[in-house]
């Protein structure tokens, strides 16, 4: 599927406007149309709903290792600003930042995870082959184009040393063994080519933090930030939580909300955005069950986004490569989509699950731990104190029972909603062909959403505008509408109408005959198979809400 025609079918039939389209738009921000707001709605209820509300925490449920609970949080979007201090963004947030000096085009390193991010704002892939090709990719893209060649083939080389041949690795000053051509060193290895060839700029700290000011002063003292993720508003909470509520650990705390990143290469239509909507557990547990709980999680989520209709082929699940991981993690997997704007064979993150081990509440608890010291250490400034003090306060946890008091380990699983749901659009688009009015086929354009997220779940069309044919129509419609989202059209061909939901995702047309006026029938329309179907009036509602909700 070419992207264009998805990006196309979005704004024509209302799923996605770029924000402000009227002045122009704005570069990473985007609306969500009449369509496109139920359509990521339906998502973020089915989320809430399968992990928190309908969530069985009397059961083991397959693969976990016992119980749990889970429970809900809404916290906001702007928070004490230590908090960020203290979480690393204040200080590593930061992506290096560098500008080819002849494309204009711009290129980030990411200091939280160690890892560029290349033109098209994607991250890397894991193994080390393909890593480092994607390393090699970004450096041809930002040096001029009469060097690349030269370039390619070093980098052939490079790949070489990292697959095999480590006796080649002499082909880079300075470099004899291969711990020095780690993710981390890239930079060292290749920066000074880039600056000799002269195209960048300087590379320049970005933080990727929007600030603003609380209170009609605009000084350093009253700075606030826009929170990058939901998470740290989890984390603080902890003991409210704990406090306030009989949750025992093993639990985890959910929470639906927007975040806000300064991306420098916003891109891929809602893929990377400015501004977005995260869905994100914090799972608390004992740390002698965390990589079972780890182990759990991964399974969980991915068999969830499967449940969805995103399956075969399209998602991966990608466990990092150790290199990939922060020091303070014993494992990430990444939930990854085969978007059609990404080169064949390449995949895009959806949704990561990590363990956190205690790094987020210890560094509550004590101040900002040292990311790069293993054990995690506090980072003391040279006055001795820590660079950035934590709350002081207790967020260890007593187990009433055996008496036991710990800091809890953290599996964190993090979902993007605007990334799902353009996941659920592009898994959605199909063109196949179908029988216009006249019997003609025709190329039609259907967007197979699975039943429980269709923006519209129900449509009723009058086959006429006369013979009693729309008061019946029309009180089928109220029906519906009591349940769930339903349209109700009378204009035009009853092809053409077809043809509209079908482009909506529509999963069931209903239409009201002449038949219909004679026996209280209706004729129900499967979007998929386009099978018709005669079903007495009073059945319908009953058994759409079973097809949806099934
Ligand atoms: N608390 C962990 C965390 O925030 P992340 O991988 O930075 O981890 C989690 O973000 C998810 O949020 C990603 O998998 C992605 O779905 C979504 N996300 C992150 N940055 C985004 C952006 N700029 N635009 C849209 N979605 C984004």
């Amino acid at each position: 599927m070419e992207m264009e025609k998805l990006v196309s079918l979005c704004r024509r039939r209302g799923f996605l406007f770029q924000s402000s389209e009227i002045y122009g738009g704005l570069n990473g921000f985007w609306d969500y149309g009449p369509l496109g707001v139920e359509l990521k709605r339906n998502l973020k209820d089915a989320w809430w709903r399968d992990m928190v509300a309908a969530h069985d925490d009397l059961t083991t449920h397959a693969g976990a290792p016992g119980a749990y609970e889970m429970t809900g949080l809404d916290c906001t979007i702007i928070m004490h600003p230590q908090v960020w201090k203290v979480s690393g963004h204040y200080d590593l947030f930061a992506d290096v930042l560098v500008e080819c000096k002849e494309s204009k085009k711009r290129y980030r390193y990411d200091q939280v995870r160690c890892r560029w991010i290349d033109g098209t704002g994607m991250h890397l892939p894991g193994s080390d082959q393909q890593y480092a090709t994607e390393q090699v990719k970004y450096l041809i893209a930002t040096v001029a184009e009469n060097e690349a060649e030269d370039l390619e083939k070093r980098a052939m080389k490079l790949l070489k040393v990292r697959s095999k041949d480590k006796d080649s690795l002499k082909w880079i000053d300075g470099v004899t063994t291969l711990d020095q051509i780690d993710t981390q060193d890239f930079d060292k290895v290749f920066a000074p080519e880039a600056t000799k060839l002269g195209t960048f700029g300087e590379p320049r700290d970005f933080n990727l933090m929007f600030e603003s000011h609380a209170g009609a002063l605009q000084s350093e003292d009253n700075k606030v930030f826009l929170r990058p993720e939901t998470a740290q508003g989890i984390f603080v909470n902890f003991k409210n939580v704990t406090d306030s509520s009989r949750v025992k650990v093993p639990f985890g705390i959910a929470q639906v909300g927007k975040s806000f990143r300064n991306e420098i290469t916003p891109r891929n239509f809602t893929f990377r955005s400015r501004e977005f909507e995260q869905m994100e557990i914090e799972f608390f547990c004992h740390p002698s069950q965390s990589q079972d709980w780890y182990k759990y999680w991964r399974d969980r989520r991915m068999a969830w986004w499967q449940s969805l209709g995103l399956s075969g082929k399209n998602l991966i699940l990608r466990d990092h490569h150790p290199d990939e991981l922060s020091h303070y993690s014993t494992g990430t997997a990444d939930i990854e989509y085969a978007f059609p704007f990404l080169p064949e064979g390449e995949y895009g993150e959806l949704e990561g699950i990590a363990h956190r081990g205690d790094f987020d509440l210890r560094s509550h608890m004590e101040g900002k731990l040292d990311p790069n010291s293993c054990p995690l250490t506090v980072q003391l400034g040279e006055d001795g104190k820590p660079v950035h003090r934590g709350s002081g306060r207790d967020l260890t946890y007593r187990d009433d029972i055996t008496n036991e008091r710990f800091t809890p380990h953290v599996i964190e699983p993090s979902a993007g909603a605007d990334r799902g749901a353009l996941a659920l659009l592009c898994e959605a688009y199909h063109e196949d062909t179908a029988p216009d009015d006249k019997g003609q086929d025709q190329t039609r354009v259907v967007m197979r959403f699975h039943p429980r997220i269709a923006p519209v779940k129900a449509a009723v069309f009058p086959l006429v505008k006369k013979d009693g044919m729309p008061e019946i129509a029309q009180d089928l419609y109220r029906a519906l509408k009591k349940k769930f989202p339903a349209f109700y059209d009378e204009k035009g061909a009853v092809g053409r109408r077809y043809r509209r939901q079908d482009e909506a995702g529509t999963p069931y047309c209903l239409t009201v005959d002449g038949q219909s006026v004679q026996d209280q029938t209706v004729t129900l329309r499967d979007r998929d198979t386009l099978e018709q179907v005669r079903m007495k009036l009073d059945d319908v509602v009953e058994e759409i809400e079973r097809r949806v909700t099934g």
